[in-house]
């Protein structure tokens, strides 16, 4: 990897929209380590990508700090973090019918890795005043707007503590005026194992919002952070 370059680490970058943002970075001049679980589908995914792999069950907490303290020690401090890996809660998930251990499953991969991740490396990256973080979250943990209507309750709220964690942590990091920058992006219904085949969006649409959170160009006193991103346009949580 050209050690001039940008680093990046992409998780969920073994398929689907993590797979196009890593894709889209490389071919930015990044270098790139994708996270995900499967070994073979990373392999192949790095392989195809010319990048760097790392796999972990990212349920699992403890692996998931040891995985972050790894890519650390061995690639050094990224400049970004995408944090694109998640699940779908099983379709008989309302709050009165899913069960712990389903909710449990959904939050500590979509909910509890983020946190971890982001604890276990962002501050290195606070502290050299040069990162920023792009979180998938899904319109479906909104509080506000369209589809807040109920149902997938493991899934929507697991999103909405993603966003509630983005704000949260924006505003101890500054808002942007010190050079961290954290921000949630919904890709919308897009083409991937998880959206299914007949989504409206491709995953190059689906993946473009957060390419350009990745790649923008930021001036703290005019450029915002923290913010929940859809077509490169903010939307309220
Ligand atoms: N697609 C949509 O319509 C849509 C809409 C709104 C929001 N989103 C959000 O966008 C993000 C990306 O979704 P996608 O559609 O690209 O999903 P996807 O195609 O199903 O890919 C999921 C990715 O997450 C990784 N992953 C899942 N569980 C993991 C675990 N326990 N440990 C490590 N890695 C794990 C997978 O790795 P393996 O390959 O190793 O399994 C894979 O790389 C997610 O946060 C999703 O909630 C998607």
């Amino acid at each position: 990897m050209d050690s001039q370059a940008r680093l990046a680490v992409v998780t969920g970058g073994s398929r689907g929209l993590g797979y196009e943002v890593a894709k889209s970075l490389i071919a930015n001049g990044d270098r790139v380590v994708i996270v995900s679980q499967d070994i073979a589908r990373a392999k192949k995914a790095a392989n195809e990508l010319g990048c760097e792999s790392q796999c972990v069950d990212l349920a699992d907490l403890d692996a998931t700090r040891k995985t972050f303290e790894l890519i650390q020690s061995k690639y050094g401090v990224p400049q970004v973090l995408v944090l694109a890996h998640g699940v779908m809660s099983e379709k008989m998930s309302k709050t009165l019918r899913t069960t712990t251990q389903e909710w449990r499953r959904v939050m500590a991969i979509n909910l509890d890795s983020v946190f971890v991740a982001i604890n276990t490396i962002c501050p290195a990256m606070a502290q050299a005043r040069d990162g920023r973080v792009i979180i998938f979250t899904a319109c479906l943990g909104r509080m506000s707007g369209p589809g807040n209507a109920g149902g997938l309750a493991p899934y929507r709220i697991s999103k909405a503590g993603v966003n509630a964690l983005v704000r949260n942590l924006a505003h101890e990091t500054g808002l942007g005026a010190r050079g961290f920058l954290v921000d949630a992006t919904c890709p919308n219904h897009t083409r991937t194992d998880m959206g299914g085949p007949d989504a409206p969006r491709s995953v190059e649409e689906g993946a473009k919002t957060a390419i350009w959170l990745a790649t923008r160009e930021f001036d703290p006193a005019k450029d915002k952070t923290g913010l929940f991103w859809e077509d490169r346009k903010t939307i309220d949580w």
